[in-house]
């Protein structure tokens, strides 16, 4: 696992958003794995920058989404489905043919949780995968005991996660008790994953996730099973690092 210590969140967004275009320069249909929440919010304005700006040409990326509320409907501006056509397919200019993620309102989850798996395999895999991580450690949302070699499947949100994401709702009632996310051994299929993690609050678990043991307990810990895992932290969230 290479860590990147960078100044701020501004910095990390950057580094990352030249790494995609270097991967877009040598893959133009590259399938680009993203995450949502306010971390790397960063990473797709400075992405859209280079884009707009000619460095890069993205109208070949396709954009698969790491996860899903179940139960919201598709256009209800706080699905992660919207999210992603307005943060990163809209901004990119790509269509949204080019765009997968799982359905958060099929009435039989299970099944679209396995149909979601299919596809990204069909895609041929997801070429770099962008990943934030919760309080608690989680990815994607599996949530800490998550089993390391899970596939995507439904999953309850805890109580902490909830709370956590209770700023983008009315209020916490609002915020959905399940999700669809890629499993942690999906995750770990895409070819180099990138976390970013910014802010104080994130120090614990960057410090266990890089330097704790590999451990179900601290799903970002799985990290260090992969063969090319970058993790780009800002001060702050190294403040906790050995
Ligand atoms: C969302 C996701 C989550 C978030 C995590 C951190 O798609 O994968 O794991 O990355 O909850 O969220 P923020 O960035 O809002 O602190």
């Amino acid at each position: 696992m290479e860590v990147v210590i960078v100044q701020d969140a501004t910095a990390g967004g950057e580094l990352i958003a030249e790494t995609i275009a270097a991967l877009l320069r040598r893959k133009r249909d590259a399938l680009l794995g993203v995450a949502t929440g306010s971390t790397p919010l960063p990473i797709y304005q400075a992405l859209t920058g280079l884009v707009k700006s000619g460095a890069v040409d993205a109208s070949g990326a396709r954009i698969a989404q790491l996860d899903e509320y179940v139960g919201l409907p598709q256009g209800h501006p706080e699905s992660y489905r919207s999210v992603v056509l307005r943060e990163v397919v809209a901004p990119l200019g790509l269509s949204e043919e080019s765009f997968l993620g799982p359905d958060g309102t099929a009435e039989d989850v299970a099944a679209a949780c396995e149909a979601y798996d299919r596809a990204l395999a069909e895609a041929g895999g997801v070429d770099l995968q962008l990943l934030g991580i919760g309080t608690d450690g989680h990815i994607g949302f599996n949530e800490p005991c998550s089993s390391l070699a899970s596939r995507t499947r439904i999953k309850t949100l805890t109580r902490q996660t909830r709370e956590d994401n209770a700023r983008f709702f009315d209020s916490i009632d609002d915020v959905p008790h399940h999700v669809i996310t890629q499993g942690i051994g999906t995750i770990l299929e895409a070819r180099h994953l990138i976390l970013l993690a910014t802010g104080e609050g994130k120090a614990e678990a960057v410090a266990q996730t890089v330097e704790g043991p590999v451990a179900a307990l601290v799903p970002a810990s799985a990290l260090q099973l992969h063969p090319h895992a970058t993790v780009v932290v800002d001060e702050a969230a190294a403040s906790k690092l050995k």
